[in-house]
């Protein structure tokens, strides 16, 4: 039932703005949390109407359970206290393991994915998941609120709300990219339409490109009739100049300038960044052999170039990412066995996630290396052009989203070639600097088209109308 009072905006994820570190002698440290998707949604509280707005969000470990328990929290941010197993099994066994892995095409198919009995327990999980989620936003919306809700983790709430909460207006925005329809109907076909019509109980669905959006289109039309009485919009999420900029040139990014100089060792050599989540479709590893690919087959580059990879653990609680994470290291530490010396570190890789150290990577990158194998966007290569000191050439995979807004600009690779990777990565090295100042310019324009704000007050937008 619709309430009287209550937002009127409001805004759904797994992971919202802010989570609590809980100390050993019980004090809770509050963490903002980073990213496009926090950035964008910021905006929430930017309503030129000034509309009253809540954003409702999982409780994601121990700190911030006992957040919700002692009632600490942020004005505006509503975090549902889910049972810890519920929440693991829809989180890490259903989304991150099923929903991530058929969106980025990751499964080995051979052995898997298998769909039995394991399988129906969790997603009786990510039900129970979903509807929490469900009924908390029926119950803090303003009659006739517009809800947008974010990502595969929430696939179901549309329609469910819907079922609750007639009057509202719903959209349901994915980050991630959308699978084709061979792949996606590798899920149980009652899953699959469970699935598309839990997204089609929106009034409006968002996807980062139009690829994505037309490949849920097509999902829809092979396996559910069609997205009959459900809008399509395409809102390519750009990175925040204005925020990267002066949040570039801080102090803290200077320090890190001087370390990560020091490290590199010769101002003369090259640099080539690439900065990822320890994620299994960011294709490290590849990334890693085509530079080792590059120094084997090109020995004009030995001493005169570094590779600084930063690989920030990610999901650590699927074993699948420990042995990813494992892997990236184990190589890492082999190209510099096989060729370092005692002047010269061929990659220098960095784990610890610190953002002020990727802004000074950003910063003196010759070279940016964005070579997922498939990606909703990819924001790294809409930021180091928008960051960078001088210039740098963008190594980008065809299958990253960012591609049909920067692929004009980019050095474009078929992200499994390691070979055509090595050569782009070459190509990149010796581009002149004008051309690079060139590309540069084009890139960071096309980057920052439509920033974070803009982009969620668009969709808000479109909602409402
Ligand atoms: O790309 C989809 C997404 O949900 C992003 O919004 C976010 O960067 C990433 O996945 C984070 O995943 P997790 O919350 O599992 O760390």
């Amino acid at each position: 039932m619709a309430s009287t009072q209550g937002a009127q905006i409001l805004v759904a994820s797994n992971r919202g703005p802010v989570s609590y570190e809980l100390g050993a002698d019980g004090t809770l440290d509050a963490r903002r949390g980073g990213g496009g998707l926090v950035s964008g949604l910021s905006a929430i509280g930017q309503d030129p109407d000034g509309a009253s707005a809540v954003w409702v969000c999982a409780a994601l470990g121990d700190g911030d359970r006992e957040a919700v328990r002692r009632g600490v929290g942020e004005p505006g941010v509503r975090m549902l206290d889910i049972d810890p197993d519920v929440y693991a099994d829809a989180y890490n066994g259903i989304a991150n393991s099923v929903l991530w892995f058929v969106h980025h095409m990751l499964y080995q198919t051979p052995l898997e994915p298998v769909f039995g009995p394991e399988f129906r327990a969790r997603w009786a999980s990510y039900e129970a998941y979903n509807r929490a989620f469900a009924e908390a936003l029926a119950a803090e919306a303003a009659p006739g609120a517009a809800v947008v809700v974010q990502d595969y983790h929430l696939a179901l709430v549309p329609g469910m709300l819907r079922g609750l909460r007639v009057d509202l207006r719903i959209g349901h925005f994915s980050h991630t990219p959308w699978a084709p329809v061979d792949y996606f109907r590798m899920l149980p076909d009652d899953i699959a339409g469970q699935l598309l019509r839990g997204m089609l109980g929106a009034d409006r669905l968002g996807f980062l490109t139009r690829r994505w959006a037309d490949t849920f289109t097509a999902c829809c039309e092979a396996l559910v009739g069609g997205t009959a009485g459900t809008a399509i919009g395409v809102h390519g999420l750009g990175a925040d100049a204005e925020f990267l900029r002066e949040r570039s040139r801080r102090p803290d990014v200077e320090e890190r300038l001087t370390a990560l100089r020091e490290q590199i060792g010769g101002p003369d050599r090259k640099v080539i960044v690439r900065v990822d989540r320890t994620e299994l479709s960011k294709n490290i590893v590849r990334g890693l052999r085509a530079y080792e690919l590059l120094l084997e087959t090109r020995p004009e580059w030995h001493e005169r170039v570094v590779h600084v990879a930063f690989a920030y653990p990610s999901r650590q609680d699927l074993a699948v990412y420990r042995d990813y994470t494992a892997e990236v290291s184990r190589v890492a530490e082999e190209i510099n066995s096989r060729f370092g010396t005692a002047t010269w570190t061929p990659v220098v890789l960095h784990v610890k996630d610190d953002f002020a150290r990727s802004l000074a990577a950003y910063r003196l990158a010759d070279v940016a290396l964005v070579n997922p194998i498939r990606d909703g966007m990819n924001l790294v290569a809409k930021e180091v052009p928008v960051v960078s000191d001088e210039g740098c050439a963008l190594v980008l995979s065809r299958e990253a989203g960012a591609y049909e807004e920067l692929g004009d600009d980019a050095l474009v690779v078929n992200p499994y070639d390691v070979s055509a990777t090595a050569d782009a990565l070459h190509a990149a090295l010796v581009m002149g600097a004008g051309e690079r100042a060139e590309h540069t310019k084009r890139l960071a324009a096309a980057a920052t088209a439509l920033p974070p704000a803009q982009w969620f007050l668009d969709q808000l937008n479109a909602l409402r109308d």
